[in-house]
Protein backbone atom coordinates (compact mmCIF):
# COMPACT_ATOMS: atom_id res chain seq x y z
CA UNK A 1 0.00 0.00 0.00
CA UNK A 2 1.64 3.29 -0.87
CA UNK A 3 2.46 5.97 1.94
CA UNK A 4 -0.86 8.48 0.60
CA UNK A 5 -3.59 5.12 1.17
CA UNK A 6 -2.06 4.24 4.36
CA UNK A 7 -2.18 7.56 5.61
CA UNK A 8 -6.05 8.25 4.29
CA UNK A 9 -6.66 5.30 5.44
CA UNK A 10 -5.91 5.35 9.43
CA UNK A 11 -7.30 9.31 8.98
CA UNK A 12 -10.59 6.91 9.18
CA UNK A 13 -9.73 4.63 11.58
CA UNK A 14 -8.15 6.58 14.25
CA UNK A 15 -9.42 10.18 15.99
CA UNK A 16 -8.47 13.13 14.83
CA UNK A 17 -5.75 13.66 18.00
CA UNK A 18 -4.16 10.43 17.42
CA UNK A 19 -4.01 10.51 13.23
CA UNK A 20 -2.00 14.35 14.10
CA UNK A 21 0.38 12.33 16.66
CA UNK A 22 0.74 9.94 13.90
CA UNK A 23 1.75 12.54 11.55
CA UNK A 24 3.56 14.08 14.06
CA UNK A 25 5.88 11.30 15.00
CA UNK A 26 6.05 10.03 11.34
CA UNK A 27 7.62 13.64 10.87
CA UNK A 28 10.45 13.07 13.64
CA UNK A 29 11.26 9.72 12.98
CA UNK A 30 11.94 10.83 8.36
CA UNK A 31 13.66 13.44 10.71
CA UNK A 32 16.06 10.80 12.45
CA UNK A 33 15.89 8.40 9.77
CA UNK A 34 18.22 10.88 7.81
CA UNK A 35 20.36 11.39 10.59
CA UNK A 36 20.90 7.94 11.06
CA UNK A 37 20.62 6.30 7.04
CA UNK A 38 17.64 4.39 7.59
CA UNK A 39 15.34 4.04 5.21
CA UNK A 40 12.84 7.24 5.04
CA UNK A 41 9.65 4.94 4.19
CA UNK A 42 10.25 2.62 6.26
CA UNK A 43 10.50 5.16 9.12
CA UNK A 44 7.32 6.82 7.81
CA UNK A 45 4.90 3.90 7.48
CA UNK A 46 6.52 2.39 10.60
CA UNK A 47 5.23 5.55 12.41
CA UNK A 48 2.00 6.15 10.48
CA UNK A 49 0.94 2.92 11.81
CA UNK A 50 2.49 2.49 15.59
CA UNK A 51 -0.93 3.79 16.93
CA UNK A 52 -3.58 2.38 14.27
CA UNK A 53 -5.21 -0.03 16.89
CA UNK A 54 -5.96 2.64 19.57
CA UNK A 55 -9.52 2.56 18.43
CA UNK A 56 -10.03 -0.19 20.39
CA UNK A 57 -11.07 0.29 23.70
CA UNK A 58 -9.18 -1.91 26.85
CA UNK A 59 -12.08 -4.72 27.14
CA UNK A 60 -11.88 -4.97 23.24
CA UNK A 61 -7.89 -4.81 23.42
CA UNK A 62 -7.68 -7.96 25.74
CA UNK A 63 -10.55 -9.56 23.36
CA UNK A 64 -8.57 -9.24 20.42
CA UNK A 65 -5.12 -9.93 21.69
CA UNK A 66 -6.57 -13.33 23.30
CA UNK A 67 -8.37 -14.03 19.94
CA UNK A 68 -4.68 -13.52 18.36
CA UNK A 69 -2.56 -16.10 20.54
CA UNK A 70 -0.78 -13.70 21.85
CA UNK A 71 1.04 -14.74 25.16
CA UNK A 72 -0.46 -12.26 27.71
CA UNK A 73 1.55 -10.92 30.36
CA UNK A 74 0.36 -10.21 33.88
CA UNK A 75 0.95 -6.36 33.77
CA UNK A 76 -1.45 -6.57 29.97
CA UNK A 77 -4.05 -8.10 32.05
CA UNK A 78 -3.99 -5.18 34.50
CA UNK A 79 -3.40 -2.72 31.73
CA UNK A 80 -4.58 -4.06 27.96
CA UNK A 81 -3.67 -0.62 26.62
CA UNK A 82 0.19 -2.22 26.50
CA UNK A 83 -1.37 -4.08 23.90
CA UNK A 84 -1.83 -1.76 21.54
CA UNK A 85 1.74 -1.74 19.84
CA UNK A 86 1.20 -5.56 18.87
CA UNK A 87 -1.93 -5.20 18.41
CA UNK A 88 -1.15 -2.17 16.27
CA UNK A 89 1.27 -4.41 14.40
CA UNK A 90 -0.98 -7.19 13.57
CA UNK A 91 -3.35 -4.57 11.57
CA UNK A 92 -0.31 -2.97 9.70
CA UNK A 93 0.25 -6.26 8.78
CA UNK A 94 -3.14 -8.22 8.02
CA UNK A 95 -5.14 -5.12 7.05
CA UNK A 96 -2.33 -3.04 5.06
CA UNK A 97 -0.24 -6.14 3.80
CA UNK A 98 2.78 -4.86 5.28
CA UNK A 99 5.44 -8.03 5.45
CA UNK A 100 8.81 -6.20 6.24
CA UNK A 101 9.39 -7.50 9.46
CA UNK A 102 11.37 -4.42 10.23
CA UNK A 103 8.57 -2.21 9.68
CA UNK A 104 5.96 -4.52 12.29
CA UNK A 105 8.42 -5.09 14.77
CA UNK A 106 9.14 -1.27 15.26
CA UNK A 107 5.54 -0.92 15.69
CA UNK A 108 5.36 -3.83 17.82
CA UNK A 109 8.31 -2.21 20.50
CA UNK A 110 7.48 1.15 20.18
CA UNK A 111 6.03 1.10 23.64
CA UNK A 112 8.28 -0.84 25.73
CA UNK A 113 11.82 -1.09 23.32
CA UNK A 114 13.98 -4.20 24.59
CA UNK A 115 17.53 -4.62 24.72
CA UNK A 116 19.42 -4.62 21.72
CA UNK A 117 17.00 -2.66 19.51
CA UNK A 118 18.02 -1.82 15.30
CA UNK A 119 18.00 1.59 14.58
CA UNK A 120 14.57 1.39 13.33
CA UNK A 121 13.00 0.43 16.32
CA UNK A 122 14.72 3.11 18.06
CA UNK A 123 13.77 5.60 15.98
CA UNK A 124 9.80 4.73 16.27
CA UNK A 125 10.29 4.49 19.86
CA UNK A 126 11.65 8.24 20.16
CA UNK A 127 9.71 9.35 18.40
CA UNK A 128 6.95 8.41 19.74
CA UNK A 129 7.92 9.60 23.00
CA UNK A 130 9.08 12.67 21.73
CA UNK A 131 7.22 14.20 19.07
CA UNK A 132 6.84 17.47 18.75
CA UNK A 133 3.47 17.98 20.42
CA UNK A 134 4.78 16.33 23.51
CA UNK A 135 5.53 17.87 26.79
CA UNK A 136 6.81 17.15 29.85
CA UNK A 137 9.84 17.99 31.84
CA UNK A 138 13.07 16.98 30.32
CA UNK A 139 11.63 16.39 27.02
CA UNK A 140 13.79 18.65 25.11
CA UNK A 141 16.99 16.98 26.16
CA UNK A 142 15.56 13.59 25.09
CA UNK A 143 14.54 15.37 21.57
CA UNK A 144 17.80 16.67 20.90
CA UNK A 145 19.82 13.32 22.51
CA UNK A 146 17.74 11.65 20.09
CA UNK A 147 19.45 13.63 16.69
CA UNK A 148 23.15 12.83 18.23
CA UNK A 149 22.72 9.33 20.14
CA UNK A 150 20.09 6.86 19.48
CA UNK A 151 21.30 4.83 22.55
CA UNK A 152 21.69 7.60 25.11
CA UNK A 153 18.35 9.05 24.12
CA UNK A 154 16.94 5.42 24.64
CA UNK A 155 18.21 5.41 28.18
CA UNK A 156 17.67 9.03 29.15
CA UNK A 157 14.23 8.47 27.81
CA UNK A 158 13.45 5.00 29.52
CA UNK A 159 14.85 6.44 32.44
CA UNK A 160 11.96 9.21 32.87
CA UNK A 161 9.37 6.72 32.06
CA UNK A 162 10.48 4.91 35.27
CA UNK A 163 10.64 7.71 37.15
CA UNK A 164 7.82 9.24 36.46
CA UNK A 165 5.35 5.52 36.96
CA UNK A 166 7.49 5.65 40.22
CA UNK A 167 6.43 8.80 41.42
CA UNK A 168 3.24 8.41 40.72
CA UNK A 169 3.37 4.45 42.40
CA UNK A 170 2.10 2.64 39.16
CA UNK A 171 3.18 -0.51 38.10
CA UNK A 172 6.34 -0.90 35.54
CA UNK A 173 6.55 -3.68 33.00
CA UNK A 174 9.82 -5.37 32.82
CA UNK A 175 10.36 -4.76 29.41
CA UNK A 176 11.14 -0.87 30.43
CA UNK A 177 13.28 -2.24 33.29
CA UNK A 178 15.35 -4.40 30.47
CA UNK A 179 15.22 -1.56 28.14
CA UNK A 180 16.62 0.95 30.13
CA UNK A 181 19.03 -1.00 31.72
CA UNK A 182 20.73 -2.68 28.82
CA UNK A 183 20.68 1.51 26.92
CA UNK A 184 21.79 2.53 30.49
CA UNK A 185 25.34 0.19 30.80
CA UNK A 186 26.16 1.08 27.34
CA UNK A 187 25.78 -3.00 26.37
CA UNK A 188 24.90 -1.80 23.15
CA UNK A 189 26.06 -3.83 19.63
FE1 LIG B 1 1.53 3.91 21.13
FE1 LIG C 1 2.01 6.90 19.81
Amino acid sequence: MELNAIKKRVAKILDTERYEHSLRVADFAKELAGIYNVDREKAEIAALLHDVSRFMDRPQMLKEAKKLNFNISPMEEIEPKLLHAPLSANIAKNEFGIVDEEILSAIKLHTLGRPNMTDLEKIIYLADHAESGRDYPGIDNIRELAKKNLDQAIALSTSRTIQYLEERKLPIDQRTIETNQFYNLGEKT
